[in-house]
């Protein structure tokens, strides 16, 4: 039986979202990796400090006792961010970044910013201060193709901004396409990306796969393969600009296969085994310590966890969802499928 020991990974992206919901998926999280960074896109959104250390004391709440987790909150930016707060918000470890929703975007998007350079004086403020800036990655308009949206931000957004701010240090999150990857590349040491599971295991097919499959669905949209060998070969080849982030999305089973179903997928009790089950196929198993564990703290410059966890080629059934107490069950990536590997 092949095992595989790594220092304890970290998710570099992931929503917990609030109350009920909250309790049942942070557990899943802390049960395999050391922090997270906790995307703020909340009801209403995670926009103050104040806000900020709230959650992360309900968050700390509902981790398993004597699970070690360490949430890392950001901030929501909006037209009207404080930039004051945000500044003195990271300087006192309530705040590790700050994340850029364009407006309308994605799920919970709507107080998003509506013009980057409304931001701009935001910007400043963070680069001089060295806070991170986490981007959704896409450019939404009605003449702007679905599955063109994260070119034309590279474009019109995140090139400028970049040259704009030559000290910003930015993460692309769950990049999609060969131009995000490219675009990373040529941005090395600043700027760097994150790569969920279900990008790098499903081409755009999967969407419709013998019919409608709303578990499929999520923002950035599922490309096509051509760029998910891309993904693929960037996030198993050991470069310091690529690492973990989940972009673990739990959204209530009613709530996706729906008329308009919400858009994420629920990977964290299943997001290792995935990420195993690439690198795995791409030969790249001494890898994946760097992708998983390594990258990402350095990037943020963060020392890797300590600890170390332990994996085997055993094969298990994975789980087809979590349930939340009134409210119902949330599916699980890979649910219900074989998985190859298991925590010793
Ligand atoms: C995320 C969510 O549900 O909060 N959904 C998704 O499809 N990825 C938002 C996001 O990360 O864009
Ligand atoms: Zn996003
Ligand atoms: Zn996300």
């Amino acid at each position: 039986m092949k095992t595989l020991t790594f220092r304890r990974p970290d998710d570099w992206h992931v929503h917990f979202r609030d109350g009920a919901v909250l309790r049942q998926v942070v557990p899943a999280t802390a049960r395999d990796f050391g922090r997270a960074i906790v995307m703020p896109n909340l009801v209403p959104p995670v926009t103050t400090a104040a806000m900020a250390a709230a959650y992360r004391e309900r968050i700390v709440a509902a981790v398993p006792s004597g699970a070690r987790f360490t949430p890392l909150m950001t901030c929501y930016l909006t037209d009207g961010t404080d930039a004051d707060d945000l500044v003195s918000g990271h300087a006192r470890g309530i705040f590790t970044a700050a994340k850029l929703y364009p407006a309308h975007a994605t799920t919970n998007s709507q107080h998003g910013v509506s013009s980057i350079d409304k931001i701009h004086p935001v910007l400043g403020a963070m680069e001089k201060a060295g806070v991170p800036l986490l981007t959704h990655g896409e450019l939404v308009r009605k003449d702007v193709d679905i599955f063109d949206r994260e070119r034309l931000f590279i474009d019109r957004v995140l090139e400028p901004t970049l040259k704009r701010f030559p000290g910003l240090k930015v993460v692309m999150e769950h990049i999609t396409t060969k131009d995000g990857v490219e675009v990373v590349r040529a941005h090395r040491g600043r700027l760097g990306a994150t790569i969920t599971p279900q990008h790098l295991l499903y081409n755009r097919n999967a969407l419709f796969e013998g019919g409608l499959r709303p578990h499929m669905y999520c923002l950035p949209v599922l490309k096509r393969e051509e760029h998910r060998l891309v993904l693929r070969a960037a996030a198993t080849s050991g470069e310091a600009s690529f690492f973990l982030g989940t972009d673990t999305a739990p959204h209530l089973r009613h709530l996706k296969e729906a008329a308009c179903g919400c858009a994420g997928v629920f990977s964290a009790l299943t997001a290792v085994q995935a990420y195993l089950r690439v690198f795995a196929e791409e030969n790249a198993l001494d890898r994946f310590e760097s992708f998983a564990s390594l990258n990402g703290p350095a990037f943020y410059g963060l020392p890797p966890n300590e600890e170390t966890v332990t994996y085997v080629e055993k094969p298990s059934v994975a789980p087809e969802a979590v349930e939340v107490p009134d409210e119902g069950p949330i599916v699980c990536l890979l649910g219900g499928e074989t998985v190859e590997w298991s925590r010793a």
